[in-house]
């Protein structure tokens, strides 16, 4: 028989003491100490916040599994041999960004089996953690790395091609970090092993914090296109070359870079953003033309008409500009994925679970990208947000209070519960 749990008073409630012990720890573990969690995928920071988490899953007794590419996962029988329900988030982190954003996904999944299973509370299917690999793209410039393999979007060889700054191919540095690359086929994740996935996740705009609600129902996450630009000029003296004798690849650069702010402030839509960076200069000599610009482009929309717009008219400003400007110029598209409508079920399940918990909440679009979006091209996704302070994120200045982790993690619980009971 399954236990009753419907009236207010019968909720469990997580350990915001667990929840934010955990938090502490794993931010701890960064290579930038004082200057915020730098935690890149495939390092010893890594490896050290997944010994601890596979420690406490093993006290847990979870069924762990880690595929080719390192994307762990964590399962919690069900009475039932059902397709599970998966949820949780990544653990990496943008250069020196903050301990929130990924780590309360893992942590208010893994609280949520604690209670769970402290409570003995009786669930048919099986509820899955999963920590997604190399989220952010901070190694390779390509974000959600783990989800896109996990979903088959990536396959094997695509991995020999994704360089990071020093040519070190993702393949060989999944290979180095002990994971079993060469040996392992590809498993592609489908719904007859999981049922639908919930990712909580910190806001990461100003939204819920202005507006003082404690929790967001996540409607739409933004669409997506990261671009390599490299601008060539001609490398001469700083001290002797005339200002009307130049090809000057990086004031080409700075022209192409205001003009992107521009498309996307005032002539895409409402909704589209556009930002440049990382940015590097060769030679980068103060008393030296440069001879060649290299940046990076990171334009989003929820809606596919603004990403369209952004790269149709980015190319021709850089055409324009360098042009005008006598300079050469390549550009690739380097990595993508389309905005997602999550699941009208899970929300309404969410929704569902929040208004029986008197939550105050707000239905909300996410500008960040999650692997939740990954996922949603083959199963039902959801997304519970949780305020971030003034909005900040991608910074060591990322917080967001204990007490919204905890009721996110309630209204997870719950959420989990009624569809693992469906
Ligand atoms: C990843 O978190 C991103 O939105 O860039
Ligand atoms: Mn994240
Ligand atoms: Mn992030």
């Amino acid at each position: 028989m399954l236990k009753k749990r419907k009236k207010a008073g019968d909720f469990v409630e997580s350990s915001r003491k667990r929840i934010e012990k955990d938090i502490e720890y794993i931010g701890n573990i960064t290579a930038t100490p004082g200057n915020g969690c730098t935690r890149f995928s495939y390092t010893e920071e890594d490896r050290k916040v997944r010994d601890y988490l596979l420690n406490i899953f093993k006290d847990l007794d979870l069924d762990v599994s880690i595929d080719a590419v390192g994307n762990i996962r964590a399962k919690y029988k069900g009475e039932e041999e059902l397709p599970s329900i998966m949820i949780g988030s990544h653990i990496d982190t943008v250069k020196n960004g903050g301990k929130f954003d990924g780590v309360v996904g893992v942590i208010t999944a893994l609280e949520t089996l604690r209670v769970i299973k402290e409570k003995n509370i009786k669930i048919k299917r099986p509820i899955e953690l999963i920590i997604f690999a190399e989220e952010e793209g901070s190694n390779f410039g390509v974000t959600m790395l783990g989800s896109k393999y996990l979903i088959g979007y990536l396959k094997k060889e695509d991995l020999k091609e994704i360089k990071n700054d020093q040519e070190v191919s993702a393949y060989d540095m999944i290979k180095n970090f002990d994971l079993r690359i060469e040996e392992e086929d590809q498993k592609i994740i489908s719904k007859s092993e999981v049922e639908c996935m919930i990712e909580t996740h910190v806001e990461q705009g100003g939204i819920l914090d202005t507006e003082n609600i404690p929790v967001g129902i996540v409607d739409a996450i933004a669409g997506m296109k990261t671009c390599k630009v490299l601008i060539k000029g001609t490398s001469n003296h700083a001290g002797s070359t005339p200002m009307d004798l130049r090809q000057d690849p990086m004031t080409g650069a700075a022209e192409i870079i205001l003009g992107i702010e521009k498309l996307a402030k005032e002539e895409a839509l409402d909704t589209t953003v556009g930002t440049v960076g990382k940015i590097f200069s060769k030679p980068n000599s103060t008393n030296v033309i440069p001879e060649q610009i290299e940046f990076y482009i990171d334009t989003r929309d929820v809606k596919p008409d603004g990403l369209d717009f952004m790269i149709k008219e980015i190319k021709k400003l850089i055409e324009k500009v360098c042009k005008k400007r006598k300079l050469e110029s390549e550009f690739k598209v380097i990595g993508k994925n389309e905005s997602v409508v999550l699941s009208e079920e899970i929300k309404g399940t969410i929704e569902k679970v929040a208004k029986e918990k008197d939550y105050k909440y707000k239905k909300i679009n996410s500008g960040a990208v999650h692997d939740a979006a990954m996922l949603a091209e083959i199963l039902d996704v959801g997304m519970i947000f949780v305020p971030s302070i003034k909005g900040k994120s991608h910074c060591p200045q990322e917080l967001t209070k204990y007490e919204d982790i905890k009721q996110g993690c309630d209204l997870l619980i719950d959420s989990v519960v009624e569809l693992c009971n469906k």
